[in-house]
C-alpha cells in the first residue's frame, strides 16, 4: 500500500463518522463496535439490512465506513448492492474494513468491486483486514480466538488513528488474485440457490429463532419448521445460532460451524494467553501476523 498527503477536503465539517455493517454472526459488528472506541468521535453503526431505504445516509457525518465478513474472497452479494445504492456523496472520507476466518491476502481483493463502485462517490482513504474466527469451515481453538480479538483490538486502533489523521493508503491487490474473486463470484449465485438444499431435521424445536433473524426475510416457519426461500446469502446465522443444531446446509453441511464463540469469557480467562507466538501458529495464520507485529512495533 502506498501512503498519501491527507487532502483535509472534509475539514471544517462537523466531525462524526458512521459505519455500515454486514455482520452475519457478529464478527464484523465486533470490529466496528471496536472502531467505535477507537476513532474518539461521535460514531453510528448501522447495520444492513435487505431493505436500504430505511438506512440513515452519510448525510452530517464526515467519515463512512463499511464493514462486512469476506465470503468466497469477495464481498457478500447484500454489500456489494449496498455499496451501488449509497448516493453520492462529494468525495466524503471512507474506510472499508473487512473480516475473515484467515489472514490469506486473497481476502484483500475481496472489495475490488465496492472499490469501484464506491470510487466516484467518496474518497477511499483504506481497506484494513481482520482475521477473527471461521463460522464456516472449522471452529477455532479459544486460545486462537483470544489471539485473534487481541490482534484485532490492537490494529483497529492503530488503523482508527491513521483514518483520523486522513492518511490516503491505496491497495493494489495482484491481478490473479483479482481474478480468482472474481470467479469464485459464483458464490452469490449458489447462496440464492442453497435454500432449496436447507433443511431443518427432527430436533428442530419449531423455536422460529432462525426465521427471526434472518437479515434477508428468506426463512418462514411454516408448520412449525423453516422452510428456506431462494434470497439466501449465505450469512450462515440460521445454522451458527439454530440452539438444537438442527439445520442442514446442504452441499457445505460438512462446513458447518454451530453454536456461538464465548468472546466475553475467553478474553476473561485468565488461563488462555493473549496471544501465541509466531512459531506455534498454524502456517496459514503466520504472514498475516508478522505483518500485524512490524505495525504494532513501528
Ligand atoms: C459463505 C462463507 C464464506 C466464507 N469465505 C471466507 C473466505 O473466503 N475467507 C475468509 O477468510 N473467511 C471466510 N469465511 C469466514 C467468515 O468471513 C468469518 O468467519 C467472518 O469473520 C464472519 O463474520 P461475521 O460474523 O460478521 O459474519 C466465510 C464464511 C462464510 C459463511
Amino acid at each position: 500500500m502506498d501512503k498519501e498527503v491527507p487532502t483535509g477536503e472534509n475539514q471544517g465539517m462537523e466531525q462524526g463518522c458512521i459505519i455500515y455493517v454486514f455482520s452475519g454472526t457478529g464478527n464484523t459488528m465486533m470490529v466496528a463496535e471496536e472502531y467505535r472506541k477507537a476513532l474518539g468521535i461521535r460514531t453510528e453503526i448501522v447495520s444492513i439490512m435487505k431493505d436500504f431505504q430505511v438506512l440513515p445516509s452519510p448525510d452530517g457525518y464526515s467519515l463512512v465506513g463499511i464493514g462486512y465478513p469476506v465470503h468466497a474472497f469477495n464481498t457478500p452479494l447484500i454489500v456489494h448492492k449496498f455499496a451501488s445504492w449509497l448516493k453520492e456523496k462529494d468525495g466524503k472520507d471512507l474506510f472499508i474494513f473487512h473480516t475473515g476466518g484467515e489472514g490469506l491476502k486473497l481476502n484483500d481483493s475481496s472489495a475490488k468491486g465496492i472499490r469501484k463502485i464506491l470510487k466516484g462517490k467518496f474518497r477511499i482513504l483504506s481497506e484494513r483486514h481482520y482475521v477473527m474466527p471461521y463460522n464456516m469451515i472449522f471452529r477455532h481453538s479459544d486460545k486462537m480466538v483470544k489471539h485473534m480479538v487481541t490482534y484485532m483490538k490492537a490494529l483497529v486502533h492503530i488503523h482508527a488513528k491513521a483514518i483520523m489523521d486522513g492518511i490516503e493508503e491505496k491497495a493494489h491487490p495482484m491481478p490473479i488474485r483479482i481474478l480468482i474473486s472474481a470467479i469464485l463470484r459464483i458464490e452469490w449465485i449458489y447462496a440464492n440457490i442453497q435454500g432449496k438444499y436447507m433443511k431443518a431435521n427432527d430436533s428442530c424445536n419449531g423455536c422460529s429463532l432462525c426465521a427471526r433473524m434472518c437479515p434477508m426475510g428468506n426463512i418462514k416457519m411454516v408448520n412449525g419448521k423453516p422452510v428456506f426461500g431462494t434470497e439466501c446469502i449465505l450469512c450462515v446465522r440460521y445454522s451458527f445460532s439454530c440452539p438444537r443444531n438442527a439445520i442442514s446446509i446442504g452441499l457445505l453441511e460438512g462446513w458447518k460451524v454451530n453454536g456461538p464463540y464465548h468472546f466475553r469469557a475467553i478474553m476473561a480467562d485468565d488461563s488462555i494467553p493473549d496471544t501465541i507466538a509466531i512459531k506455534d501458529l498454524p502456517v496459514l495464520y503466520r504472514p498475516y501476523y508478522r505483518r500485524a507485529i512490524r505495525l504494532l512495533s513501528r
